[in-house]
């Protein structure tokens, strides 16, 4: 089968569709599945340019979407034909995360699914929402899931409450869609007036451009009287603005490092403000299942920029680092 895979030195001119031994048959407990499609993240971007060091070889991308072709013994939950998405955390069922949960990542501490075939534990997947393009499902694996984290078991968010999303990356329109479903009020940031105009056709109720406005924390802030929950997806270089844009009590969810992994805090303002800052890791396995039976009692749908074909991983990063996108890019596997 075909596979793309990180190469030695991993940068994106190293990424290589190569042939490898066929998945075999499911033992007991597992899955055959024929994978369609994946998406990508932010994180897939350091792993195939070495700035999330993995081994030579392994197989990149944790989204990963498809139909099972054949089952193990006593595997009850899914059935051949089943449209299937994989679960982010092999190692995290639910509950407080494991200390060693991220030992089982694919596409970093595992092989992930830019492959056409994986046999693995039918809990490494679950079903695909309703209605779902293999596409669609795809994208819920990260960023889907790392939304609803931040917004609904960590938040949680609760109706008339405020959240602020910031551009327009996978996970952030995933938490702008989360938060409006969930009856929020929704501030959403962009470096772009035309996405802007985009992100408020998808139900934004305040608008933030935050080249223009680079003080927009304390704009945010007199918008809403202090924001709710912050989704944070810059990192070390807008956390400063999230903290200004936070309302007394109030919840940041530290989710990315688009800006960097370091920097200077106001370390006092989170005090005298009582915030409550906390660390995303995807979610569990029960988060995923929670999600999806959300998802299917709203009827959201993903946003998807557009598709390439697996041979086009390398431009498709690029183009993903670019920041050009509006939502998620797809990996069409065939
Ligand atoms: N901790 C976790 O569990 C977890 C899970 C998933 C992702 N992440 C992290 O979350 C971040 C976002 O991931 P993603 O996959 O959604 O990324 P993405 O799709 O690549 O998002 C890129 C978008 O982010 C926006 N952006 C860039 N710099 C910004 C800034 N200074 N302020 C506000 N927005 C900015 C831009 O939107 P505009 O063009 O509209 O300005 C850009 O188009 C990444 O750092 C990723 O590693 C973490």
């Amino acid at each position: 089968m075909r596979a793309m895979t990180v190469g030695n030195p991993a940068t994106l001119e190293n990424l290589k569709l190569v042939d490898i031994p066929d998945a075999g048959s499911p033992g007991p407990g597992e899955i055959l599945v024929k994978l369609h499609a994946s998406s990508l993240n932010y994180k897939d971007f350091l792993v195939a340019t070495g700035l999330l060091p993995v081994d030579a070889g392994r197989i990149p991308l944790c989204d990963g979407a498809g139909e099972v072709l054949a089952v193990g013994e006593g595997v009850v939950d899914l059935a051949v034909g089943d449209r299937v998405v994989a679960v982010f955390h092999t190692r995290w069922p639910a509950g407080e995360m494991p200390s060693d949960a991220m030992r089982g990542a694919p596409g970093d501490t595992i092989d992930g699914y830019a492959r056409q075939f994986a046999v693995a534990p039918a809990t490494w997947f679950s079903r695909a929402p309703e209605g779902y393009s293999h596409a669609e499902a795809a994208t819920l694996t990260c960023a889907g899931l790392t939304a609803w984290r931040a917004l609904v078991p960590d938040g949680p968010v609760i109706a008339g409450q405020t959240v602020l999303v910031q551009g327009t990356g996978g996970v952030s329109l995933f938490a702008l869609q989360f938060a409006k479903a969930m009856g929020a009020i929704v501030i959403a940031t962009s470096s772009s007036d035309a996405k802007l105009e985009r992100l408020k056709a998808l139900g934004a109720d305040h608008l933030i451009n935050y080249k223009t406005l680079p003080e927009w924390g304390e704009a945010a802030f007199n918008l809403t009287g202090g924001v709710d929950h912050v989704v944070e997806v810059g990192g070390s270089g807008t956390l400063p603005q999230s903290i200004a844009a936070t309302g007394y009590g109030g919840h940041i969810s530290l989710v990315g490092v688009l800006t960097g992994r370091g920097g200077e805090i106001p370390s006092g303002m989170i005090t005298r403000k009582r915030l409550r800052v906390q660390g995303v890791q995807v979610g569990s396995r029960k988060d995923h299942f929670n999600m999806i039976a959300a998802i299917n009692a709203t009827g959201i749908r993903p946003v998807i920029d557009r598709s390439l074909p697996l041979e086009e991983l390398a431009p498709a990063l690029s183009l993903q680092e670019s920041g050009v996108h509006f939502g998620k890019i797809t990996i069409d596997i065939g």
